[in-house]
């Protein structure tokens, strides 16, 4: 697959089948993630690959806690996911928003690698709302950056409408007077 049509073919993926994703593939994706830039190639991050049910259902206990209905159904989507990724801050002397963006980098090439992989994915930041809870399952000091949900799909969903290029950017070209 090319990387275009990999950017263009990766959803939002909220529905799992039962079907395995093999070891081969999460080690295929994670390594995608690992070749992501990063502020002063600090590589920011620690993932903890759950494939265990019993977790799973520890942290999805925990956001349905929360009683809102957006997080509730990331809950669902947890337990339906095959493997679930992890992501904690591993700590650097970056400043926040460096730490932040590179972990965006390792997400985006995670989700990249999962879609021309044919394997569906979901970046889920709703794990925020119960980072102590989380931190007490792993065991971890970290802070938590996000999760991403992975497995196979049969319900694609149709691409989320985008702003229009036009109003997210200037062009500052040769012509352009002071
Ligand atoms: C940082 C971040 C956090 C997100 N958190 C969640 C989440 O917790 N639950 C969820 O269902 N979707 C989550 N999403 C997915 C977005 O809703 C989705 O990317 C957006 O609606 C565009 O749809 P698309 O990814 O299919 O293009 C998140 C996406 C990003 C980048």
């Amino acid at each position: 697959m090319q990387i275009q049509d990999a950017i263009e073919k990766r959803r939002s993926v909220r529905h799992f089948t039962e079907q395995k994703v093999s070891e081969e593939d999460i080690a295929r994706i994670l390594k995608a993630g690992t070749l992501a830039p990063s502020a002063h190639n600090q590589q920011p991050w620690f993932i903890h690959v759950v494939e265990n049910e019993d977790l799973k259902e520890q942290i999805a206990d925990q956001l349905e806690q929360t009683g809102e209905e957006g997080i509730q159904n990331t809950a669902r989507i947890i337990k339906e996911a095959n493997v679930l990724f992890v992501v904690f801050e591993e700590k650097t002397e970056l400043s926040v928003k460096m730490q932040q963006q590179s972990i965006g980098a390792l997400m985006e090439n995670m989700c990249l690698e999962a879609t021309e992989l044919g394997i569906g994915s979901l970046w889920i930041g709703h794990i925020l709302h119960c980072e102590k809870e989380v931190q007490k399952i792993f065991h971890e000091k970290r802070k938590v950056a996000c999760a991403l949900a992975l497995g196979y799909t049969e319900k694609f969903p149709s691409p989320r409408p985008r702003k229009n290029l036009k109003d997210m950017i200037k062009i500052h070209d040769e012509e352009e007077s002071e």
